[in-house]
């Protein structure tokens, strides 16, 4: 079994989508480990994004990530990483494939509904980012 981690982004949780969002996840199979409802600081959704700072849209994604309460998830299934990428779709919702998330809520590239680890490393960081390891043995 693999794990990854998820975020309803804050134009999804804003649009009250959170509950469809999590209604795919689960019909899709994958078992929720952890959930928790986080309104990021600016700073922390800075270091959360440290690998894109220097990209120019790096402002502008953190100022909107901690713009609103969002969603964090551990979600668990086998191949989970690659699984969640392809349920979201493509970055951006133009080009995502019919019936995913993305394409289905998302408006923009920025507002995209929601996140996910693009690998196994990115997963590590990531979960250990939010949840403590007691709320991860999923005992
Ligand atoms: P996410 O999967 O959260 O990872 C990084 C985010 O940066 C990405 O989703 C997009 O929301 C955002 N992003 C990626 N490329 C661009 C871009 N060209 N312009 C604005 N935001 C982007």
């Amino acid at each position: 079994m693999d794990r990854t981690l998820a975020i309803i982004k804050p134009d999804a949780v804003e649009r009250r989508l959170t509950g469809r969002i999590l209604e795919r996840i689960e019909a899709e199979g994958f078992q929720i480990r952890a959930m928790r409802m986080v309104r990021m600081t600016k700073r922390e959704a800075e270091g959360f994004y440290a690998v894109h700072r220097d990209r120019p849209f790096f402002q502008s994604l953190t100022t909107f990530m901690s713009s609103g309460p969002t969603v964090v998830l551990v979600l668990e299934a086998p191949d989970a990483v690659r699984k969640w990428r392809e349920l979201m779709g493509a970055t951006n919702p133009a080009q995502a494939a019919e019936g995913t998330i993305r394409r289905t809520f998302a408006t923009s590239v920025e507002r995209n509904a929601t996140h996910g680890s693009d690998g196994p490393e990115t997963a590590a960081f990531e979960l250990a980012y939010f949840f403590r390891g007691l709320e991860l043995t999923g005992e």
